[in-house]
Order: structure tokens, then C-alpha cells, then sequence
């Protein structure tokens, strides 16, 4: 089978083809169009990314149906009452539904079998591009959806091993999964695919969230995570401490925002001329540590816990090369997995991954609809 998957839950537009043949996985396109506008702002505007998503979605699947070798120039006039049924689709996307009739009316439906879209959690506004997307292709195309909760998606895309096969799951569950990206970072039991429970999660800023507002307050552009990576990795010790908060707290909850704020007063309360290029490479070195201490200590506990045999990780901040190092020191207790650098942050594949595992939970396009606040597990 094929299944083309959409992802628009935050600030990346991704579509991905996966094929699937005897249990052999291909991935026929993974193209992800990310939003460099959001560097200006050091953070996402929803309604921003919302306007990036209806210019890229059309282009980015092009692009991806043009790499899979699926995508054939064939004349097609919708007829009214589907132009209608777009026009209602696209109520809230006008420039969607204008890029979405033209390329509808100019490609053929290509060799597809159905279509896995992120419906929640993310930025209400930029889910809804993606689902209507989704849905619209859905309808002309006479295609089933495939629902898929983000997170689970940046677990699931762990299962495909070297080999592009599904790793034996005999020897992985039960698992603890960090997931931790620019809007969550949850503690997450998981005895089987499809089974998940929540045992910690942050109570206030993700840690993704913390790098970003961390390098907005050193004034280092967005996202933060990779830069503050990148300084930090050209200095080995740093003279700053900074709190490492609910570190040595009893449950599995995190909090981030305590961290932010110390940064904050510390860059204040220091006199302009002494901000020198050394003190922000320390800076980021200790609150890339920090950062690291605290998931690290809370994730081998939890793993202890509930008696894991695998620490899976998964969100943007998985991609940090200090944190996977860090995690990798404890591969003798538990077998640790993590997925490629370009697979840790937001893009088409983990979703196309996530609907296969969830292929037999299709559903119709008029029951589709963006779930904001969406949770694993319930
Ligand atoms: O999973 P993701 O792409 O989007 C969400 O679902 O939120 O995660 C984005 C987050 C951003 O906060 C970004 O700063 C962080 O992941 N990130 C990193 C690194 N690469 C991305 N954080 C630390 N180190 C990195 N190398
Ligand atoms: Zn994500």
C-alpha cells in the first residue's frame, strides 16, 4: 500500500509517501518545507504559519508525488458541485482552495491508497490547513483518511529499523518515550503500539520551548534549539549555574519556565559590555545542560519505575547531539532509540509511519476535524 501523509501542526509543512509491500517499508519522498519567516519573530505566529502552510502544501506535495515517480499531467474540469463542496472544504483557506482546484484539475490521481494527516495536538489554526487539505484530496481523489495524533507519530517513527523493516516489538516493550518538542515534553509508558499512558509531562514551558525563548532572550534567532546546540558545542565547561527545576522532585513532571526565568534576570542584571561572545557560549553550554540533566534524570527513573526495557526518543529537542550522547551513556541498562536527526523534528514521514500502525482505524473526510488540545492515550 501507499499512504501519503500530511503534516501542518506547527511551523514545518511536511508530505511524505510511504510504500509498503510484504512488510518492506520504502519511503518513496519525505519533503519537508519549513517557514524561515519565524526567524524574524523569534518565535511562531499561528496565523503566520497558517499562511505559509496554504502557499507551501500544494508545491511540497508536487514535490514529493514528483520524487515517488506518481505524478501524471492529465486535464480534469471539476464539475460545480465539487468546486462547491472545495469552496466549503476551504471556507477558512480561500488561497488553499484556489491552488487545491488547480492542481486537482491538472494532475491525475496518482497510485495513493490513503491519505494519514495530523489532526492534533499543534496550532489549532495550522492543523486545519493540513485536515482540510486532507480532506479535499480525500474527496476528489475517493480516498480514506487516516487520523494521526502528532505525538504518537514522533514515537512510531522509531519503528523503522536499518533495514526499513518493523523492529520486533518482543524486544522493545515495555517502553518509556520522551517526547519533547517545541510544545510538549511527556513522559510516556507504552506496553504495546497503540497503548499509552502519560506518567509525567512538563507543567508549564516544553523544553523545546525553553531553548527557543532562551536564545530569543540572548537574541540568537529561532529556533533556538540548534543554535544554542551548535554554540554550545564549542565550549566544554561553562562558570554559570543555573537551576535545573523539579530535577529532584518524586513524580515524573518537568518544568522549564523557572529555567527561562533565571536566564532572563542573569543576561539582565549583567552590565552590556560584559555580554561577551564567551559569556553566551557558556551561557548556552549550562542551559543545554541544565535542560539535559533534568530530562535525563526523569526519563532513567521513570524507565526504572515501570521496569522498561527500551527509552525511546522523539520530538525536536531529540535531535540534540548532547542529549542523545548523554542518553546513550545508559545503553547497557536500556536499549535506547532515537530517530535520525532529520526524522526528530516535524516532517511527513512519522506521520505516514504512525498511519500505517493505524491503518485499520480509516475513516471518511466528513468526519475529520483538528484537535488542538488532542492527548495520547485517551
Ligand atoms: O518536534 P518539533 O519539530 O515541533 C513540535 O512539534 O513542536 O520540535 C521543535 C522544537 C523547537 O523548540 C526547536 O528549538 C527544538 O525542537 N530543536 C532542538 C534541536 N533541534 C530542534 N532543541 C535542541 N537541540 C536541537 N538540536
Ligand atoms: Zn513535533
Amino acid at each position: 500500500m501507499n499512504i501519503l501523509a500530511i503534516e501542518t501542526s506547527c511551523d514545518d509543512t511536511g508530505v511524505a509517501i510511504l510504500k509498503i509491500q510484504n512488510s518492506k517499508f520504502k519511503i518513496l519522498s519525505n519533503i519537508v518545507s519549513s517557514q524561515p519567516i519565524h526567524q524574524n519573530y523569534g518565535g511562531v505566529f499561528p496565523m503566520m504559519a497558517k499562511r505559509e502552510h496554504q502557499t507551501n502544501l500544494v508545491p511540497t506535495l508536487i514535490e514529493a508525488l514528483k520524487l515517488a515517480k506518481l505524478i501524471n499531467s492529465k486535464q480534469k474540469i471539476l464539475n460545480p458541485k465539487q468546486i462547491q463542496k472545495l469552496k466549503e472544504i476551504f471556507e477558512r483557506e480561500e488561497k488553499l482552495f484556489e491552488y487545491t482546484k488547480n492542481f486537482l484539475e491538472n494532475y491525475e490521481k496518482p497510485k495513493i491508497d490513503a491519505i494519514a494527516v495530523t489532526y492534533g495536538p499543534g496550532l489549532e489554526p495550522c492543523l486545519w490547513v493540513g485536515v482540510n487539505f486532507a480532506k479535499a484530496l480525500s474527496y476528489i481523489w475517493e480516498l480514506p483518511i487516516i487520523p494521526v495524533n502528532h505525538i504518537e507519530a514522533h514515537i512510531l517513527v522509531n519503528f523503522l529499523d536499518s533495514r526499513f523493516q518493523i523492529l520486533d516489538s518482543k524486544k522493545v516493550f515495555p517502553a518509556m518515550a520522551l517526547v519533547v518538542s517545541g510544545g510538549h515534553t511527556q513522559l510516556i509508558l507504552m506496553k504495546k503500539i497503540g497503548k499509552y499512558e502519560i506518567i509525567g509531562e512538563t507543567r508549564d514551558d516544553a523544553a523545546g520551548e525553553c531553548f527557543d525563548k532562551c536564545a530569543k532572550i540572548l537574541g540568537l534567532g529561532y529556533p533556538g534549539g540548534p543554535i544554542i546546540s551548535k554554540i554550545a558545542s564549542e565550549m566544554k565547561e561553562s562558570n554559570i549555574k543555573l537551576p535545573r527545576p523539579m530535577m529532584n522532585s518524586k513524580d515524573y513532571d518537568f518544568s522549564f519556565s523557572g529555567l527561562k526565568t533565571a536566564v532572563l534576570y542573569a543576561v539582565r542584571d549583567k552590565k552590556q559590555d560584559t555580554i561577551t561572545k564567551q559569556y553566551v557560549s557558556e551561557m548556552c553550554a549550562e542551559i543545554q545542560q541544565a535542560i539535559i540533566d533534568v530530562l535525563l534524570k526523569k526519563t532513567l527513573q521513570a524507565a526504572k519505575a515501570y521496569k522498561a526495557k527500551t527509552i525511546i526518543l522523539g520530538g525536536g529537542v531529540s535531535a540534540n547531539q548532547e542529549l542523545r550522547k548523554q542518553f546513550k551513556i545508559h545503553n547497557l541498562e536500556f536499549r535506547i532509540l532515537f530517530p535520525e536527526k532529520k526524522l526528530s523534528t516535524d516532517n511527513g514521514l512519522m506521520i505516514a509511519m504512525a498511519g500505517y500502525f493505524n491503518r485499520t482505524k480509516k475513516i471518511a473526510w466528513q468526519k475529520l476535524s483538528a484537535h488542538a488540545n488532542l492527548r495520547i492515550g485517551k
